[in-house]
């Protein structure tokens, strides 16, 4: 029988695709072609869009996340409390950038915290192994 936990792991897993991949297509793919090819608004659409679809991601996440800390009891744990506390400093990055998006450095930023953020989940789950 497939387990719920391996379920929400899945789940988190499937959000983390979204919202780390989509940065990755965003910055090597889609605004080097757009910038060559495209116009500032399909630009603007996509990462509107984008907003929009990581704004679910992060729900989902949050929900998935909420769940196994209470099953993996990881309330008390320092790496998580990190993790947290980086999760908090990620969202004030984000409403930043989508205010002042000429801002580019902000983008850097957002896109390096999440690749340490996820190196944190992975920790989480399952050590350094
Ligand atoms: C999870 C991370 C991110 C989210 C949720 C996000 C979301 C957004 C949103 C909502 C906008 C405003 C669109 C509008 O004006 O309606 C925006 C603008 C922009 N974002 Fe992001 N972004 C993220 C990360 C990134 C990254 C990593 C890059 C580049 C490497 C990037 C590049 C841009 C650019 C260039 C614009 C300005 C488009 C323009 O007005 O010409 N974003 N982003
Ligand atoms: C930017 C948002 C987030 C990212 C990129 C992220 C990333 C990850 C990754 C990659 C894993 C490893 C999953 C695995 O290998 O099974 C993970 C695990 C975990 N995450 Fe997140 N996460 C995010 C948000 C959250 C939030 C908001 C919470 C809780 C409030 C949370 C709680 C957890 C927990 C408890 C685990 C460990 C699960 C286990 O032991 O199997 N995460 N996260």
């Amino acid at each position: 029988m497939i387990h719920v936990w391996f379920i929400l792991r899945w789940l988190h897993l499937l959000a983390v695709a979204f919202f780390l991949g989509g940065q990755m297509m965003l910055a090597f793919v889609v605004i080097p072609a757009g910038r060559r090819y495209g116009n500032r608004e399909s630009l603007r659409a996509i990462a509107h869009r984008f907003g929009q679809g990581t704004f679910l991601a992060l729900l989902i996440l949050a929900a998935t996340g909420t769940a196994m800390a209470f099953h993996f009891h990881l309330w008390s744990d320092g790496a998580f409390h990190i993790k947290l506390a980086l999760i908090a400093v990620l969202a004030g990055l984000l409403i930043w950038h989508i205010r002042s998006p000429e801002m580019h450095v902000l983008e850097a930023i957002v896109f390096l915290l999440s690749l340490v953020i996820v190196w944190i989940g992975l920790y989480l789950a399952n050590g350094y192994y």
